[in-house]
């Protein structure tokens, strides 16, 4: 495996990710936000977005794990980290990087509800399409993307890349 095509290069995100905290702000002004961050891969998207939005939010991060190999997820999923606070009487919107079968956020969400938030929103990244997966509202998406296996920008492929300032495909061809 090495790294092919960028998809979606630094500036392409970044002003993406202007329109996505511009759209935030808007929605949650006057309202007490507290952003939460799916770890390892959000936070890049956590750090950039967040400084797109021009509230008092607040932070919280919480680390899943999703068993599978290194390019598909199983859909069992196993909290290594749980946020540090309680959610109850909350807007909450989880930050993620990707959502790809979807079956992290639909655990994530069934989990998170049954705490009790005054709202549960999503924002994303990427959203990979021509994936089958379970009904998700996105509210808040950035780029639409092929299903293929991705690096850059938090995502990783075996632990590494997640540095890259952009999206690339992950090439297989050896
Ligand atoms: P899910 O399949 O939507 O549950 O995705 C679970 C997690 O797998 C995501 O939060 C990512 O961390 C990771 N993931 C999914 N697709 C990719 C990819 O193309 N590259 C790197 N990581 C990915
Ligand atoms: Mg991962």
């Amino acid at each position: 495996m090495e790294i092919g095509e960028v998809l979606i290069t630094a500036e392409d995100i970044d002003a993406k990710l202007t329109e996505m905290g511009a759209a935030i702000t808007r929605d949650y002004r006057g309202k007490d936000l507290l952003l939460i961050g799916i770890l390892k891969g959000a936070f890049v998207v956590m750090a950039d977005l967040s400084r797109h939005i021009d509230l008092p939010v607040e932070f919280d991060f919480m680390a899943v794990a999703s068993y599978g190999s290194a390019t598909k997820s199983s859909g069992v999923v196993r909290i290594l980290k749980d946020l540090d606070q309680e959610i109850a009487g909350r807007h909450v919107l989880i930050v993620e990087d990707i959502v790809d079968t979807g079956l992290t956020l639909q655990y994530l969400l069934k989990n998170l509800e049954v705490r009790k938030p005054e709202s549960l929103a999503l924002a994303a990244l990427l959203i990979k399409d021509g994936i089958d997966r379970p009904p998700l509202e996105v509210k808040y998406e950035g780029f639409h993307i092929p299903p293929k296996f991705v690096v850059g920008y938090g995502l990783d492929y075996d632990g590494k890349y997640r540095n890259l300032p952009y999206v690339a495909v992950m090439d297989d061809s050896e």
